[in-house]
């Protein structure tokens, strides 16, 4: 049986409201768009949740605020078995929230208004320092400031913690200060952000994986939505493809992919495999409309891969 990875996620968590409409208005104008969905979202949630369904003891660190979603969002935490013992509600801020805006072809626009999340810092880490010391794995987001993200990292290496950490949404970084990672996982939009390299395809990736890994950092796995993941490191790149999928709102798929690979990870499985299985658990993602509410659990995920994983 697979070792039940412990999985720590220092991140935001927000409420989703995602609104369905194949065209959006102009400045002024008022138009109908045809579906609303409100769920649990933000990035760190998110993938707190993919680790959570995908079998990991999860711990989250992170702030709500002081509205009707703060309660609500520790409440998701705890029904789902995530530890929520250091996710606290601020008060006189709002939680954080996203109007997520989906196309006919599931494509999504997202605002993320901060709130709490911004209020995470890095003495809130030392007050978690027990927890995170006792995890295998932290994994970190950009929806929090910054300098605690840069606190969390060097936590984790003075610890023997292996750290992942997904840019998004994307903003200037100090490369000096991210370096002490294990993974550092941006997607196309996220890698040509901080890298300033155009990343239009596998070619363009690789490039940029190539400057990213000069610049200090270990291991860079990009992802490509359909065409997959590029795992890249000291000894060489391997492309890694995506399957194909019927896809209907690809909210939330990178963080589908990282929850699932740090759980994989955790468990285990060599790299490459944990990449292939998490490519898959995105993928899968997209098929659902919402974010956590589209992630398979550890269940339907072994079926699907026992009939598409050896392809
Ligand atoms: O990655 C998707 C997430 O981005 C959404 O859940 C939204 O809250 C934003 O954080």
């Amino acid at each position: 049986m697979a070792k039940r990875p412990r999985i720590a996620v220092v991140g935001s968590a927000n409420v989703d409201l995602t609104t369905f409409s194949d065209q959006f208005p102009k400045p002024g104008e008022t138009i109908f768009g045809q579906k609303f969905d409100l769920g649990f979202g933000g990035k760190g949630a998110n993938q707190a949740v993919a680790a959570r369904l995908c079998g990991a003891d999860v711990f989250m660190v992170a702030r709500v605020g002081d509205d009707l979603f703060g309660p609500s969002t520790i409440k998701n935490f705890e029904k789902l078995g995530i530890d929520a013992t250091h996710v606290r509600q601020v008060s006189g801020v709002s939680s954080g929230v996203a109007p997520i805006f989906v196309d006919p072809s599931g494509q999504n626009r997202i605002i993320v208004v901060k709130g709490a999340n911004d209020t995470l810092k890095p003495a809130d880490v030392d007050a978690a320092a027990d927890t995170l010391k006792s995890a295998d794995c932290i994994v970190l987001q950009f929806e929090i400031p910054l300098e605690t993200v840069y606190y969390t990292i060097k936590f984790a290496r003075q610890n023997g913690i292996r750290c992942i950490l997904n840019p998004a949404p994307a903003q200037p970084i100090d490369i000096k200060a991210i370096a002490d990672l294990d993974y550092f996982v941006p997607n196309e939009s996220e890698a040509e952000a901080i890298s300033g390299m155009p990343v239009r395809n596998l070619d363009d990736a690789k490039r940029c994986a190539g400057k990213l890994l000069a610049s200090g950092i270990r291991r860079v796995i990009i992802t490509l939505g359909a065409n997959g993941s590029l795992l890249a490191g000291s000894e060489g790149m391997e492309h890694v493809p995506a399957f194909n999928v019927k896809s209907v709102d690809s909210t939330g798929a990178g963080d589908a992919f990282i929850g699932s690979f740090a759980t994989f990870l955790g468990e285990g499985l060599p790299e490459q495999e944990a990449v292939k299985r998490a490519n898959l658990y995105a993928g899968l993602s997209t098929t659902g409309v919402g974010t956590q509410k589209s992630f398979y659990d550890r269940a339907r995920f072994d079926a699907e891969w026992s009939k598409r994983g050896k392809a």
